[in-house]
């Protein structure tokens, strides 16, 4: 493939690939000089049409650890704001010399459709979904994955570390590219994965992955009962996944737990709990984290609503808290995926 859109159609080959492509990066990051010249001559434009920082400097920081150079746009300032469109966005950086563009929107799709629009003109540019609306953030999920299979095993990460590790994900999962990335990823290492969330923040996503799986025959109904002291879902799938609306029976014994930002500028005044509310029932306390594993440790994809999704004190706790090693993984995943796309390996 030349482009990364979505991982529901990566293989497990696929993510080992990208895991560990990342991890010889990462050796490549520890060194003094840090740079590589794999895309010497090469032009990575970022295309960021709504607000980043993790990403978009992630990103721009490994194109220039590959010695790409890069190209950042800013809508603001941009043709944009006199009538230019998307798709003539992207043509104009087509024309500069763009080999690869990375693109995040706030509607679901626009990375699609600019692949499409490349695709059609016949030229061999790649398109990477740096997140789109609520649809998905492929890069997101790869960080977390290494993140997490790193620290299981630093010399060989694999997806196949976390079969049957118990995964929480907790939050806004209703309005989560990052969720629904990862929902793919983490279901098809074997993990038991479990979303918990209040009820007006989790369903909808449920039916709307639920459905588009089953109809692709992704996803098949199993006969397994869901856990009577577990207050919801009916339905538990061969990809092992639940659905809680309470927070206990995900955490209870889980490995890794991660926490979604509420997206209040997504939200609509009757989905959202007050953050006081939210915090009560479904934020992650000390306290809290004694159901979960002993060595249990917590990921949140950033930006964090502070001492909301997560006690203060736990997020800067580097026993239980993987936030920043996150942020450092992404610069090792992305230099992977654009060193792979630029290989069509990926
Ligand atoms: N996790 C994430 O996508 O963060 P940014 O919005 O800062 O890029």
């Amino acid at each position: 493939r030349h482009h990364v859109l979505s991982l529901a159609d990566f293989t497990p080959d696929e993510y080992d690939t990208v895991l560990q492509t990342a991890n010889s990066f990462r050796e490549v990051l520890s060194r003094r000089t840090k740079k590589v010249p794999t895309l010497q001559g090469q032009v990575v434009a970022n295309l960021f049409f709504e607000s980043s920082t993790r990403t978009r400097s992630s990103f721009e920081l490994a194109a220039k650890r590959l010695s790409a150079d890069t190209l950042n746009f800013a809508p603001g300032s941009s043709s944009l704001t006199k009538g230019e469109t998307i798709l003539d966005t992207a043509k104009t950086y087509l024309a500069m010399g763009t080999d690869m563009m990375v693109i995040r929107h706030r509607e679901a799709g626009v990375p699609q459709a600019i692949a499409n629009e490349m695709d059609r003109l016949g030229v061999k540019v790649g398109v990477l979904n740096a997140g789109d609306g609520q649809h998905e953030h492929p890069s997101q999920a790869l960080l977390d994955l290494f993140t997490i299979t790193t620290l299981l095993d630093p010399n060989q990460p694999q997806l196949s570390l976390l079969k049957d590790k118990k995964i929480a994900i907790v939050g806004d999962i209703l309005h989560s590219r990052v969720a629904r990335s990862n929902l793919w990823s983490l279901t098809a290492s074997g993990a038991e994965v479990h979303l918990a969330g209040p009820p007006t923040l989790v369903p909808q996503l449920f039916a709307d992955f639920v459905k588009e799986n089953k109809d692709k025959g992704r996803l098949k109904a199993s006969s397994k009962q869901p856990d009577s002291s577990s207050n919801l879902n009916p339905l538990a799938f061969p990809r092992k996944l639940f659905l809680h609306w309470s927070l206990e029976p995900a955490l209870r014994n889980a490995d890794f737990v991660m926490t979604l930002r509420l997206q209040k500028e997504r939200m609509t005044s009757h989905l959202l709990p007050s953050l006081r509310e939210y915090h009560q029932q479904f934020g992650i306390t000390r306290d809290r984290l004694k159901l979960c594993h002993p060595n249990v440790k917590l990921l949140h994809p950033g930006p964090v609503n502070r001492g909301v999704e997560i006690s203060s004190d736990l997020m800067d706790d580097p026993q239980f808290s993987l936030i920043s090693q996150q942020v450092t993984s992404g610069v090792a995943v992305r230099m992977a995926l654009l060193y792979l796309m630029g290989s069509s390996k990926v």
